[in-house]
């Protein structure tokens, strides 16, 4: 499977390379970006280490590279201030955004391509790739929460000792200030999060806040997120490559789960080799559904800013 980076000489889209490298499940990796000398030279740094890794090809170039790619990620985006929200970005980052999509569709893509955004705001961005593509809306997807959801997996288990992967607890909604953790189905190691020894109403509170301002933390400290990003972006590809249908909180255009329809935002979605298969429904705290919904009209009140833009 041949997978495409726009923005692949930035620190996102480079370290999406080197996750995909390191997986080893897709056969292409090819880096586009403006900045050709930068997107050579992540992928030289890549194809020195290609002896120790799997039999990839590897390569650098220009936008033409999306035409025969099975997933087209888009990456490239001016990043935020640590002070600015995601959705601040808006006026900067829509007209770059759609430029880039105007160069994609110009080089065309597949017919079963899938389209993976992961710049900011990923929600409204992934919601105007739906719109100006002309894909099905299961052939385009958002990284949206998943990022925010390892982030807080981490971090919990972090805080009370327990291994990550033992840690069960997922983001739904925007990738952004509005995002809803989902303490109601929070597990560790299969034991309910809220009787595990140690875990307290006040331990989850310092988490959810950590988590939620995660983003910024690592823009003010380092400039930008790079290794978490990249390997949330190869696990989505990986579930695509595999066709295994799990169940991941990425972005997409919802057609009426928890009663919201025309915004893309993350709740629990089936992926496969096409795309989305299908949304999950599961019940909530009330509270939880209140805010997914409050979450659904932020995005929807920005995508209608852009559009009267
Ligand atoms: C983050 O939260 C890049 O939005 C991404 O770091």
């Amino acid at each position: 499977m041949k997978v495409s980076i726009i923005g692949g000489g930035g620190l996102v889209g480079s370290c999406a390379g080197f996750a995909l490298q390191a997986g080893g499940i897709v056969s292409d990796i090819a880096l586009v970006d403006v900045n050709r000398d930068l997107c050579e030279g992540q992928a030289l740094d890549l194809l020195h280490g290609a002896s120790l890794m799997a039999p990839q090809r590897i390569t650098a170039g220009g936008t033409e590279q999306v035409s025969d790619s099975d997933v087209v990620v888009i990456t490239a985006g001016l990043r935020r201030k640590p002070d600015e929200s995601r959705l601040d970005l808006i006026n900067r980052n829509v007209a770059l955004f759609r430029s880039i999509l105007n160069d994609v569709k110009s080089h065309g893509l597949k017919q079963n391509a899938i389209v993976f955004v992961v710049s900011n705001p990923v929600d409204v961005l992934t919601y105007l790739a739906v719109q100006d593509l002309g894909l099905p809306a299961s052939q385009v997807i958002g990284l949206g929460t998943v990022l925010d959801t390892t982030r807080l997996r981490s971090m919990l288990a972090q805080r009370i000792q327990v291994p990550p992967t033992q840690v069960n607890v997922t983001i739904f909604g925007e990738h952004g200030d509005s995002m809803v953790p989902i303490w109601s189905m929070a597990q560790i190691a299969n034991l309910p999060l809220d009787k595990y020894p140690g875990v307290t109403p006040t331990l989850i509170a310092e988490v959810e806040k950590k988590t939620r301002g995660s983003g910024a933390e690592v823009i003010a400290k380092k400039g930008g997120a790079g290794f978490a990003v990249g390997v949330s972006i190869a696990d989505v590809i990986h579930s695509i490559a595999l066709d295994d249908r799990r169940i991941l909180p990425v972005s997409s255009l919802m057609n009426g789960a928890y009663g919201v329809r025309d915004v893309c935002f993350s709740i629990p979605t089936v992926m496969g080799r096409t795309g989305v298969q299908s949304h999950l429904e599961v019940e909530l705290w009330s509270k939880e559904k209140t805010a997914l919904l409050q979450s659904a009209g932020v995005l929807r009140e920005t995508i209608d800013r852009v559009l009267q833009g």
